[in-house]
């Protein structure tokens, strides 16, 4: 058994979740759609769940849009936007956007619409003024900045963002999906039209996620077919995903502070360590940051190849997004931070979760400690 330190890539699902979700893979095989009882039971199911994710977001249930994860959510609200926006107008995201939000934006950029990319100071944080500024340039109809970055965990200020948005006649979006069990979450609060989230990232299933948006959004669907999610996404419902986002939802609501002081306790042991080692240098430290996240880099290794040691040793981490991990680029989120293309590409991520204990953090940094110091001595033997 791997000692699991990779928790914003995914989450194992909740003994809880997958005990809800079970009938559903068996007995409870109706359509939601279909009149019949079976159907309705479904359909009750499916009700219920929705409820349970409206409520842990401060929704009314019409307001979440059931979609195969954050990366559909993503598309639906930037592709589903700009089909009913006017010719020739644009959107504005920040540099740092999860690949399905950026590459979604290059998408339609190639259509025609124009596209403005709001810079991040060296920490990460989107500059407001920035935003601003690309918001005035052309005729914006929509802005996409992400509530927390799934590298370096900081916590942008969408809030504000969000306000300068509406001022301006923008919609706005955010990508919550790696805030979203790691901080407070209000979908008011944030003063956003529309939000992405994902349930594989709070002990839920992989393939189910939701787009939350206010009522009056108008949005053009990319399934066209029956007549689900009021209109907006066709295709018979993932009922047992469904039901179990509905309760990891349920779940999480009452167990999330704890979460945040667990993970935030493993982080401050972690980083008090971490920071006595001389080659390491902690991303964005100075910032606002989900509470179990770490992003460093070890000055002179790889961080491919200090993640296939870890791994040797047991113990799972990232070398940056999950998507991003094999392709030998470094990460575009240091990049877009102006960190140096030699200290980039030694960037290791750890994100604590739930069962997640003081031991294994120990653990991590002794292996640290080692294959730091015996990587660092055959680089200096082939130098
Ligand atoms: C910030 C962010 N947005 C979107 C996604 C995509 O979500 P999903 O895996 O549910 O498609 C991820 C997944 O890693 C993410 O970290």
């Amino acid at each position: 058994m791997s000692i699991y330190l990779d928790h914003n890539a995914t989450t194992p699902v909740d003994g809880r979740v997958l005990e809800a979700m079970l009938p559903y893979l068996q007995d409870c095989y109706g359509n939601p759609s279909s009149g019949h009882r079976p159907g309705r039971e479904s359909q009750r199911a499916l009700q219920r769940a929705r409820e349970q994710v409206a409520m842990l977001v401060g929704v009314q249930p019409s307001q979440v849009v059931f979609t195969s994860g954050g990366t559909e959510a993503n598309n639906l609200a930037l592709k589903g936007v700009m089909a009913l926006a006017d010719a020739g107008s644009g959107l504005v995201v920040s540099a740092v956007e999860h690949s399905s939000v950026l590459q979604s934006a290059y998408a339609l950029e190639l259509t025609g619409y124009e596209l403005a990319v709001a810079d991040v100071d060296d920490r990460g944080v989107v500059k407001a003024a920035m935003f601003e500024q690309a918001l005035n340039e052309g005729k914006t109809s929509l802005a996409s900045v992400m509530l927390a970055n799934n590298e370096t965990g900081v916590v942008q200020e969408i809030a504000r963002l969000s306000e300068v948005a509406r001022s301006h006649g923008v919609v706005m979006h955010t990508d919550a999906v790696q805030a979203l069990g790691k901080m407070p979450v209000d979908f008011e609060t944030l003063g956003v039209a529309a939000m992405s989230i994902s349930a594989h990232k709070i002990y839920g299933p992989k393939g189910i996620g939701a787009l939350v948006m206010d009522k009056g959004l108008a949005l053009q669907p990319m399934l066209h077919g029956g007549g689900h999610e009021a209109g907006l996404r066709a295709g018979t419902e993932n009922l047992p995903g469904i039901v179990g986002f509905g309760a990891a939802a349920e779940i999480l609501q009452t167990e999330l502070s704890l979460r945040i002081d667990h993970c935030g306790q493993l982080r401050r042991h972690a980083e008090q360590a971490l920071q006595k080692i001389p080659e390491v240098v902690i991303f964005s430290q100075q910032a606002k940051r989900l509470p179990n996240t770490i992003f460093f880099a070890v000055q002179g290794i790889e961080g491919a190849t200090l993640l296939m040691s870890l791994d040797r040793d047991g113990i799972a981490v990232s070398s940056g997004s999950a998507c991003a991990s094999g392709s030998g680029e470094p990460s575009h989120v240091l990049q877009a931070m102006g960190v140096e293309e030699g200290l980039a590409h030694g960037a290791v991520r750890v994100s604590f979760g739930s069962g997640n204990t003081v031991e294994e953090v120990d653990l991590l940094i002794s292996s640290l400690q080692r294959q730091i110091e015996s990587l660092l001595k055959l680089n200096s033997v082939w130098a």
